[in-house]
């Protein structure tokens, strides 16, 4: 099989918040059209791999390149202008500005960046009319407030917000965090068909299900380093790994929730 392209490189990064030692040590590969999907407790890391990724919490040792250009020390602006865009843990909006204006703001942001906006038609495809067909429920709330949705909706402005931005890669965390069970299943076939597109998705994600369902590539991390790396099936192939790591003991239980081995 081809190797395909690397997009995003992770090399070995330590990371702290102070004198709390956090990701130590971790190194992985996001090839360019893939899912790759980072399992793992709370507390582990995960968010803190995303920060280290996107310049909010740079790591102090180690390497992240993007596409071969270095990240690390860059501000999360440049990092968005150069095709990554984020979705935070936690449906993070504006909640003082309209659901227009959040939805409105990466194209803001690259005025002004000819690069940038380049960039961005050359990754093609989503505009505000196609988001909005997406998630039609926010067409009629686009003068409401970020404060006046619910915590779905918020969610739907969050992705709609990263999509809208045409990113080569998008960093997903907990995406169905607090979402119903028919909600979880679009924000499935929404990171299906973007990867579809040629987006590229690093996903950070508890439920289980929707990771093994979407992702080619999985990372399990425990207390800042990687305990597995492998593909859904070989994951699934090892209960005790689930069993140890994400609390889901037996192929029983997988059935239950959902995943079928
Ligand atoms: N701003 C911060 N300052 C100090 N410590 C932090 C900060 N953010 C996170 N931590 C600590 O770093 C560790 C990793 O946190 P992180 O947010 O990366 O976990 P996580 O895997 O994303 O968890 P969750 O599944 O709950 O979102 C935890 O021990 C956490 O308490
Ligand atoms: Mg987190």
């Amino acid at each position: 099989m081809d190797k395909s392209e690397t997009l995003l490189s992770v090399r070995d990064i330590h990371t702290y918040y102070g004198d709390s030692y956090v990701l130590q040590g971790l190194s992985m590969d996001v090839p360019r059209g893939q899912i790759v999907a980072i399992l793992g407790r709370n507390g582990m890391g995960k968010t803190t791999l995303i920060r280290s990724i996107f310049g909010l919490t740079p790591p102090r040792q180690g390497a992240v390149e993007y596409q071969g250009q270095s990240l690390v020390g860059l501000p999360p602006f440049r990092i968005a202008q150069i095709g990554l865009a984020l979705v935070p843990q936690g449906r993070r909006i504006f909640k003082n500005l309209s659901v227009l204006e959040n939805l409105q703001l990466p194209t803001s942001s690259l005025a002004g960046n000819q690069a940038a906006q380049r960039g961005a038609r050359e990754r093609g495809g989503w505009t505000l009319e196609k988001v909005l067909d997406e998630f039609p429920q926010l067409r009629d709330r686009l003068q409401n407030g970020g404060n006046e949705l619910s915590g779905g909706e918020q969610q739907m402005v969050a992705i709609g917000r990263a999509l809208i931005a045409n990113p080569d890669l998008v960093l997903m965390d907990e995406p169905s965090e607090g979402l119903s069970p028919r909600f979880v299943l679009h924000v499935g076939e929404i990171m299906m068909r973007m990867r579809s597109l040629g987006h590229t998705i690093l996903l950070v994600e508890q439920n289980l299900a929707l990771a093994l369902s979407v992702a080619n590539y999985v990372h399990i991390i425990a207390s800042g380093r990687f305990v597995f790396s492998g593909t859904p099936e070989e994951l699934k192939s090892q209960p005790d790994v689930l069993d140890e790591h994400l609390g889901v003991s037996g192929a029983k239980s997988l059935d239950d929730i959902g995943v079928h081995a």
